[in-house]
């Protein structure tokens, strides 16, 4: 690969901190007074118990603040908070639901991807590598019933581990899609097996992982968001069996209920998978 055409992590950490200001996921938010105390609090108190206990060293604080100084200069917040305490997050927001485990946003989405009616196959470029993935299910209610029309929005890295929109030199809406599932709920996608993903290596995050010699892969995984009105909104993640940090992701975003059955596909090349999603109705 040439240098011009390799992704670095400062223009996909940048792009990640663009995108999440034009969100509007800050727009409207005010944290009320008490809970910005107790969680303040409590962070600054786990944080002084840890110097405390470690005995940590001016050279170790100064190498603190020169790393966080280089997190906002890399654009990398996104990253950093999406990898290392999103899963916490996503947790709490939904251990209340009887449907589909879900996982991780990532920094990633990008909203209103172009539409289209199942079956359907996503945007790619006519030479896109890899192997070919049918991905197909049903989108259902807690109680069993099918939900018509369900909106299945799906976006994932190429098979070098790369995101449209993230990277450079990629069509805006390479391996992104918003598809609409039939009367039945049923949905048929066409697209490609995306291949592991490696978060960036050169900035802040990468320096982290390097400095305490972890590594810095996902496995391949799908991204979803599966909605229908009157369900909550389910985003999730789906996993290929037989990948190596199926064990050791790096975001600790994968859950059993999450890994696809993957089998070889009954028509064409490639492979095809079949994934139901059971989504929650919304509190009354
Ligand atoms: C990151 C990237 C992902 O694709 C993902 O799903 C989660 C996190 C990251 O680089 O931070
Ligand atoms: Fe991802």
């Amino acid at each position: 690969m040439s240098t011009e055409t390799t992704a670095s992590a400062a223009s996909s950490g940048n792009a990640a901190t663009d995108r999440f200001r034009e969100s509007g996921k800050t727009s409207s938010l005010t944290v009320d007074v008490e809970r910005v105390n107790l969680l303040a609090s409590k962070l600054i108190k786990a944080a002084n118990d840890i110097v405390l206990e470690e005995r940590v060293s001016y050279d170790e604080f100064n190498a603190l603040k020169a790393w966080l100084i280089k997190v906002g200069a890399d654009g990398e917040w996104p990253l950093f908070l999406d990898v290392w305490l999103e899963h916490s997050v996503e947790e709490v927001a939904t251990d209340h639901r009887e449907g589909n485990k879900g996982s991780i946003e990532g920094p990633y989405y990008v909203p209103e991807a172009p539409e289209q009616n199942s079956p359907a196959t996503i945007q790619m470029r006519d030479d896109e590598k890899g192997t070919s993935l049918l991905f197909q299910g049903q989108v259902r209610s807690t109680d069993g019933s099918a939900l018509p029309n369900a909106k299945i929005e799906l976006w994932h890295a190429d098979e070098e581990g790369f995101y449209s929109q993230f990277a450079p030199n990629i069509p805006e809406w390479n391996l992104r899609g918003t598809f609409i599932a039939d009367a039945e709920g049923n949905f048929q996608i066409n697209t490609m097996q995306p291949a592991p993903y490696q978060i960036p290596t050169d900035g802040a995050c990468g320096q982290l992982i390097a400095a305490a010699g972890w590594h810095a892969w996902r496995p391949a995984h799908l991204h979803l968001k599966v909605s229908a009105p009157g369900f909550e909104l389910l985003t999730a993640q789906l996993y290929f069996p037989g990948d190596e940090h199926n064990d050791d992701d790096i975001a600790t975003a994968v859950k059993p209920e999450l890994l696809l059955d993957i089998q070889p596909a009954t028509e064409g090349t490639g492979v095809q998978t079949t994934y139901d999603f059971v989504l929650d109705p919304v509190a009354k």
